[in-house]
């Protein structure tokens, strides 16, 4: 498989695991039982930075290079799956927002918290599942070698100065920061 899909596939699978944590987390507070606040904020940031940084800008690539290489429009699903990049990075930072509010002292309906955290998980979880199923399979069934030496070219041009080796490490030692946050 493709070094770039492997990356992607890897990265829905963390986003999953937070995904998972994130809904845990909901789950308590439905019960009463508060969360850490500032964990759960910094998880958030995580998942809008690294999201916007790098998972996104790569699909996006990706989707121009069967764009350029099919010579026609996409299938539409797909490409209402790219517009939906902006909407999960709003609700992902909104959802932010209004947990640095509550660290803040700020005073919020509890079921306004909850409903907008849930529509978060519910709707990146089932974007990452579309990709799974519209996306991935067609890039590796319709992109040649030379397509994925380009996008890789591509992403270490673009993407690469934005975030460096350095900046990739750093999400990743915050991904394990996080995860062993969230053990009981
Ligand atoms: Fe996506
Ligand atoms: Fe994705």
């Amino acid at each position: 498989m493709p070094p770039l899909l492997q990356r992607l596939q890897q990265d829905h699978r963390q986003l999953r695991t937070l995904l998972n944590l994130l809904e845990k987390s909901l789950d308590r507070f439905h019960r009463g039982i508060e969360p850490n606040y500032a964990t759960l904020a910094e998880a958030l940031e995580y998942l809008e930075n690294y999201a916007d940084q790098v998972h996104h800008p790569s699909e996006e690539m990706l989707v121009q290079s069967l764009r350029d290489q099919l010579k026609r429009n996409l299938p539409s699903p797909l490409e209402v799956l790219m517009r939906q990049h902006e909407v999960i990075s709003e609700l992902t930072g909104h959802f932010r927002q209004i947990l640095e509010g509550i660290m803040q002292g700020e005073v919020l309906r509890r079921d306004v918290v909850e409903a907008q955290g849930r529509e978060l998980v519910e709707v990146l979880r089932k974007h990452l599942q579309q990709e799974e199923i519209s996306l991935f399979p067609l890039a590796q069934t319709q992109l040649r070698e030379a397509d994925w030496r380009a996008l890789e070219a591509q992403f270490a041009q673009r993407i690469g100065p934005l975030v460096d080796g350095q900046d990739l490490a750093r999400f990743q030692a915050l991904y394990q920061h996080l995860l062993a946050q969230f053990q009981p």
